[in-house]
């Protein structure tokens, strides 16, 4: 059994990747078999894993791998980047398929799944998408036990949140499925503004009756709170990506007085857990 989850937002910059990162990296850590699959043409996942974005690309040594391979009914296999970490990566490619007219587009992510036994071989499956409501957003609603939203909690910032909910509303009335929201995880957090705290219970209200008016049945949102741990905005996740370590390896290594990030991941790892097991239908 696996879970396949996916951190994803209309929004870019949100830090989907950062945070798909380092929670794979976290479960890994833990002895938990993880595989990440890069699914945004701008490969920055790829890139924060070390791997040659251009080395992905057409014509490159590692071409064969690049999840782009899918749409030209390829198999590629993933690369294992740390103990008990493999990345499948992306390369630009993967926008020209997505936006080219082959039929059941929205399929192939799904059945390369299947086809590499990624639930036999794997405890969690992370999908890290693009920040746009096309094609490869679509198959990763569609290919995806639970989405977790990660969300700036600023004024005006809950606009991507509430663009990529109604998608997935739409989807789910066309494909007569109801997805699973875990919920919403407050990015760029700064515990000492009130206002944060403010924005979070005005919205946790304002979600609550969108789901109640407009998205039931076709998408829940699981937690009781809706907001799940807040990651705080430090300058230690930019840090380990310029130093090419995963953020867990910078702290330990290099930045030892913000080991309680590593609290903070662990606490998002328990919402994650307690609404995953209560939840979980297998697709
Ligand atoms: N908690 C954080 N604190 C400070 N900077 C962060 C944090 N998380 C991510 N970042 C930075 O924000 C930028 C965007 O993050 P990224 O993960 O690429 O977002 P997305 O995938 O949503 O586009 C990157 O430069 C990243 O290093
Ligand atoms: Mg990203």
């Amino acid at each position: 059994m696996a879970y396949v989850i996916s951190f994803a937002n209309l929004k870019g910059g949100v830090g989907k990747t950062s945070l798909t990162n380092a929670i794979a990296y976290e479960y890994a850590n833990e002895g938990k078999k993880v595989l990440v699959i890069d699914y945004d043409p701008q490969a920055s996942q790829t890139a924060i894993c070390n791997v040659d974005t251009m080395e992905v690309k057409e014509g490159g040594s590692l071409n064969e791998h690049s999840i782009a391979q899918i749409f030209r009914e390829k198999t590629p296999q993933p690369i294992n980047i740390y103990p008990n970490f493999d990345l499948v990566p992306a390369s630009i490619e993967l926008q020209t398929y997505a936006e080219s007219s082959i039929a059941g587009k929205e399929l192939f992510l799904s059945a390369y799944l299947e086809d590499i036994n990624a639930r036999e071989k794997y405890d969690y499956i992370f999908i890290d998408p693009p920040s746009n409501a096309g094609t490869l957003m679509i198959s990763t609603i569609v290919a995806c036990d639970y989405i977790v939203i990660p969300q700036k909690i600023t004024l005006l910032d809950e606009t991507g949140t509430i663009e990529l909910l109604d998608a997935m509303r739409k989807q789910g009335k066309l494909r007569r499925e109801s997805y699973k929201v875990i919920g919403i995880v407050p990015m760029f957090f700064d515990k000492r503004r009130k206002s944060h705290y403010e924005r979070m219970s005005e919205l946790k209200e304002a979600i609550r009756n969108y789901e109640r008016n407009v998205l039931k049945p076709y998408v829940e949102i699981l937690d009781e709170d809706i907001f799940l741990t807040p990651i705080r905005d430090l300058n230690i996740w930019n840090r380990a990506i310029e130093e090419g370590m995963p953020l867990r390896e910078f702290i330990l290594q290099k930045a030892r007085t913000y080991k309680d990030v590593l609290v903070e991941l662990k606490a998002l790892i328990t919402d994650l857990e307690k609404n995953m097991q209560q939840n979980f239908v297998a697709k």
